[in-house]
């Protein structure tokens, strides 16, 4: 290994067996399963992140008064580790999350660890946890940062300290249909984000605020809502969890990050891949209507990684696509990355 997670772990973490975890390998879904161990590092406000250490996974004590339990001060982040056949572990693009979450952290007054201190107390948490991840083909290991006001605050206010915590859990496939494409219903009613707002960035509220809608679309049959902007309530946003992209005569759409939709890092790979692989890629706003007409429609994100969307309903309306798997160009793309 490159990097060295002794100063850091407990000498009961390097006597832990590198055996696999004991689980159904075969069977998993995108559930949360405990594991050993969590990296923890704090600070106060105005200060900033010096060192974190691994603790035995468990759960936190927080103040009944912490900003992050009463306004929502909290960021998280969503990565993922691969066992190679070799048996090495593999990170995808751990420096985009951390610079990700520099931003984030920005925008919701938190200071944030620095991307080397985000990417060594990653590799020190999935070390830790080692012997849960996936045997290779079978799933991988979901990294879960969260950045959070845990200081007592009753006034609204910044909270005077900020905790870092690393949590994993072994995962397979987000959403239960598996490979196969995925129903999407466009919601009216509801929006996810606003010009201003904190769409653009990974705040734990964007995910409560469509909690509504997405129960209502599964209780009817759908997998997921595709939400509208909320001013002309006319150009695609995002689905809850992810990122869509539309095909059409091989030229690859999506919508522009302009505030209101969150910058995925497996969109932008797909943007990446899709551009070294020959195809012509558009960031802009996207019509709903184009959905009309789409070759091809699918979803990016760090838990869904590429989802084919088998049908949108707009209005009452169903267009399909497909022929209950991949398109072409997803699946390409989806190989390549
Ligand atoms: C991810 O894809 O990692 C996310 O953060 C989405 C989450 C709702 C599972």
């Amino acid at each position: 290994s490159p990097f060295s997670p002794d100063a850091i772990v407990s000498d009961t973490y390097r006597s832990e067996t590198t055996e696999l975890a004991d689980i159904d390998w075969d069977n998993l879904g995108f559930a949360y399963v405990p594991t050993d161990y969590m990296y923890i590092m704090k600070c106060a406000r105005g200060g900033s992140f010096s060192k974190g250490e691994l603790q035995r996974f468990g759960n936190i004590e927080l103040s009944p008064s912490a900003g992050v339990l009463n306004y929502g001060q909290g960021l998280f982040e969503g990565l993922k580790a691969y066992r190679k056949k070799d048996g090495n572990i593999l990170l995808f693009r751990p420096q985009e999350n951390a610079l990700r979450l520099n931003i984030g952290a920005e925008r919701m007054c938190m200071p944030s660890p620095t991307v080397a201190q985000f990417v060594e107390a990653v590799k020190a948490t999935v070390l830790a946890n080692k012997r849960w991840v996936p045997p290779p083909g079978k799933g991988s290991l979901y990294i879960r940062p969260l950045l959070m006001g845990s200081g007592a605050v009753l006034g609204l206010a910044p909270a005077p300290e900020y905790t870092f915590l690393i949590y994993v859990s072994p995962v397979g496939n987000y959403f239960k249909e598996g490979v196969t494409p995925i129903n999407l219903v466009i919601e009216h009613e509801l929006h996810r984000a606003t010009p201003g707002g904190t769409g653009g960035v990974k705040t734990i509220g964007n995910y409560a605020a469509v909690l509504k809608a997405q129960s209502a679309a599964k209780a009817k049959g759908y997998s997921d809502v595709l939400y509208l902007d909320c001013v002309h309530k006319k150009y695609l946003e995002e689905v809850s969890s992810c990122n869509i992209f539309v095909v059409k005569d091989n030229v690859i759409s999506t919508p522009a990050i302009q505030g209101t939709i969150l910058p995925g890092i497996t969109r932008k790979s797909i943007i990446d891949v899709a551009r070294s692989q020959g195809f012509q890629v558009e960031e802009r706003l996207v019509a709903v209507d184009e959905l009309l007409e789409a070759d091809e429609v699918f979803c990016t994100g760090t838990a869904v990684v590429v989802s084919p969307v088998g049908s949108i309903t707009h209005k009452g309306r169903r267009v399909s696509y497909g022929e209950g798997g991949f398109g072409a160009v997803s699946q390409q793309l989806y190989t390549v990355l």
